[in-house]
């Protein structure tokens, strides 16, 4: 079935820019992305895919359009520099972490961050993770070679599985309604604590906060740091203090999903229209996002997700020039709504400077409105001398302040971040106060894919963005 999208009704407040493209989008379905080149396509046994599609289809959904749309608001509200998003989890979620401990740490350090950012940056923090279906990675080579045999290359548990055999590596379209339970049952488990659950970890006394006492930390941001939790924790008192909240009702915090839209099977056997609202939902996850390898415009992804109402993102490296991103915001969001797109950009400490400017600028003379977000990691990753992949705490802090410097001289708004963590203590990235060196990568890396940073560095990022927030002003409500 074919259908001409409905967005810019009158329900929808729309700006209505004027379009790089001239001619008018072709009609858009569920499925009209099949017609276009997909990167990362996966070689499927066609019966078997359609037979786990058609079952996928039919699975209720693991989100809601409602929660799609509050998301929206939120997204629209950071544009506007009123709000900050903190987007964050593992390069690769894995079916095996599908565990109530690593499910809890993630929401814990997630939280905690947020905390620490609504305490300096004082303004409302939108929690995003990368989790509940981060399932599927993206491929610089289709195959990989070990020994002289040639293998499928491991394409993430939505796709196959990492060990080098050929049963474990088969493209099985089983495995999408395998991630769907997991996802599912990482959702519910997230439902749960958030609901509650989270009593101690809003209190900066039941905090890992021994990175302070990191020899790479000096004496003035320690105590800076100190103040900050001992401010927060005082905040929290006061509230409960107040008595006219619950406990509960104070524990109660929010929480959204989001992961890289690859796989358009997974994603489009889960895209529905609901009762009583225009258009398509991609009900798999509230915000997805559009990787840095399949962001090609007459490519499959932005053919499926021109035509979806969640917010979307998009990665952007130091190679994609003005003309391409100011198509991609007439695709993915024509009608100028607050809130359906984020830029994430992902240059690289030392890039970034020199590539950013020429683009918020473009962007902001063309009076388009976007959220820009940095991912200080993807830009940053380097080989060590061990082969294992890392990225350095500096170079990850350094793109995310001279992210801040660029917007501050561009005159627009640095309205997120998004890092690849987790809540364990990994040894992945190094540096930071903890003082993890290149020596110490094979103690405890566990990543399925890219490094992470760890509980201690995730935090302390927190507290370096939290300052950076804080020193500049709100934009007034209303
Ligand atoms: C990722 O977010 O894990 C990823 C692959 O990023 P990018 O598309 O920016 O390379
Ligand atoms: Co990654």
């Amino acid at each position: 079935m074919l259908v001409v999208k409905g967005r810019g009704s009158a329900s929808r407040p729309m700006l209505n820019p004027t379009p790089v493209t001239q001619h008018p989008p072709a009609r858009w379905a569920p499925d009209s992305w099949k017609s276009k080149p997909d990167a990362q396509a996966i070689a499927y046994e066609p019966q078997a895919l359609e037979g786990a599609c058609a079952r996928l289809k039919e699975l209720p959904p693991l989100v809601t359009s409602w929660e799609i749309e509050r998301l929206k608001r939120h997204l629209a509200e950071a544009q506007q520099g009123k709000r900050f998003l903190v987007q964050g989890g593992d390069c690769a979620e894995t079916l095996a972490d599908c565990r109530s401990p690593v499910i809890a740490n993630k929401l814990k350090i997630l939280l905690q961050m947020s905390l620490v950012m609504i305490q300096e940056g004082k303004r409302p923090v939108v929690r995003v993770g990368r989790f509940a279906g981060q399932y599927a990675k993206p491929r610089s080579k289709p195959t990989e070679s070990r020994d002289g045999v040639e293998l499928p290359s491991y394409f993430g548990d939505l796709v196959n599985r990492p060990e080098f055999s050929e049963s474990a590596r088969r493209a099985d379209p089983e495995n999408l309604i395998v991630a769907y339970s997991h996802a599912a049952m990482t959702l519910n488990f997230i439902r749960s604590l958030s609901g509650g659950g989270f009593a101690d970890v809003h209190h900066p006394e039941f905090w890992e906060l021994s990175f302070f006492r990191g020899a790479g930390m000096s004496d003035t941001l320690r105590a800076e740091y100190e103040r900050t939790t001992k401010q927060l924790a005082a905040a929290l008192r006061f509230m409960e203090a107040l008595g006219e909240n619950t406990l509960e009702e104070l524990t109660r915090v929010e929480f959204f999903t989001s992961h890289e839209g690859l796989s358009l099977p997974y994603e489009s056997a889960q895209t529905r229209q609901v009762p009583r609202r225009e258009g398509w939902y991609d009900l798999t996850t509230h915000f997805p996002w559009i990787g840095e390898r399949t962001r090609a415009l007459d490519g499959a992804h932005v053919e499926f997700f021109r035509g979806i109402e969640n917010p979307v993102g998009v990665k952007l490296g130091p190679t994609v020039g003005v003309d391409q991103i100011l198509r991609l915001i007439d695709a993915l969001n024509p009608q100028n709504e607050p809130g359906k797109l984020a830029l994430v950009t992902r240059m690289g400490a030392r890039r970034v400077s020199d590539v950013l400017p020429s683009l918020v600028e473009a962007v902001k003379k063309a009076g388009r409105l976007v959220l820009w977000v940095c991912d200080p990691m993807h830009g940053n990753t380097q080989a060590a001398p061990s082969g294992l992949k890392t990225r350095d705490f500096d170079d990850i802090l350094r793109e995310v302040e001279l992210t801040f410097d660029v917007h501050e001289g561009c005159g627009t708004s640095l309205g997120g971040v998004h890092f690849e963590m987790t809540g364990e203590d990994v040894t992945e990235c190094i540096g930071g106060a903890a003082g993890i060196t290149v020596d110490d990568l094979d103690r405890h890396y566990a990543s399925a894919c890219d490094p992470r940073l760890n509980y201690r560095q995730a935090l302390e990022v927190g507290f370096r963005i939290a300052r950076r927030l804080g020193s500049h002003a709100i934009p007034s409500r209303g």
